[in-house]
């Protein structure tokens, strides 16, 4: 089962930034996610609309200018990173999983992933595009049809797995809360991966490995891999 570091490695660095980034990479996660918004022509990795549950700044993140926001204290000397500074940190280590959180232009999305493949070294298959947002995803497979789309929900869908199948989605990613057994199953019966986010106790990581799930997004990677590593 694979391990994404769940906002970079939040559980031990302010969420998003760099220092949770290299975290991750320190705890050998097999991915990171990162949230990810437009904010002019650049795209920024930051959870929210508003800074200030995750910075020292008032206001909506669309009220500040790239250069504002980077003077902005994240808190352990961190700042707001863009997706291309994530990017660098990485250098192609691991896998990537971009949640679209607010973002009008997909091609900026694909552009940077582009250049990140031919600049940093990464896969294009290292990367996983996913949202809540499934008209985004959408327009982002119709531009970008080789980049894995991973469909995000935070309900539980009567027919299960279908909306990521109608999606030609490559993952489902679904809220620790609701999933079960029969979820799974018809996942993978649709020819999808299980991916199941937040998920930090060990009970749970070692359910949701026994149900076969294939990947879970954890705040504390190093912990999650050590709960899976002591079963086996
Ligand atoms: O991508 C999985 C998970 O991050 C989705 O929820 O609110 O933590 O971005 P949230
Ligand atoms: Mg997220």
């Amino acid at each position: 089962m694979l391990i994404f570091a769940h906002r970079g490695a939040s559980a031990d660095a302010p969420e998003n930034t760099l220092l949770a980034i290299e975290q991750a990479l320190i705890q050998q996660a097999d991915g990171i996610e990162i949230d990810v918004y437009q904010l002019g022509n650049e795209l920024v990795v930051i959870h929210d609309r508003w800074v200030s549950r995750t910075t020292n700044g008032t206001r909506l993140l669309s009220d500040y200018s790239l250069e504002e926001l980077q003077t902005l204290d994240a808190g352990k000397g961190q700042f707001v990173p863009t997706l291309w500074q994530v990017l660098q940190c990485v250098q192609g280590l691991c896998l990537i999983n971009i949640e679209v959180k607010g973002v009008r232009d997909v091609l900026l999305i694909n552009e940077c992933i582009n250049k990140a493949v031919s600049q940093l070294g990464f896969e294009a298959e290292q990367f996983i595009v996913s949202s809540f947002n499934h008209h985004l995803l959408l327009a982002f497979k119709s531009i970008a049809p080789k980049i894995k789309i991973g469909a995000l929900t935070a309900s539980n869908p009567l027919d299960y797995a279908r909306f990521a199948e109608d999606l030609q989605a490559y993952s489902v990613n679904a809220d620790i809360s609701f999933v079960d057994q029969n979820f799974v199953i018809d996942a993978h019966n649709r020819g999808l991966k299980m991916f199941v986010y937040t998920v930090d106790e060990p009970k749970d990581l070692l359910k949701l490995q026994a149900w076969g799930v294939d990947g879970v997004f954890s705040n504390g990677p190093a912990a999650a891999k050590l709960v899976l590593a002591v079963k086996a």
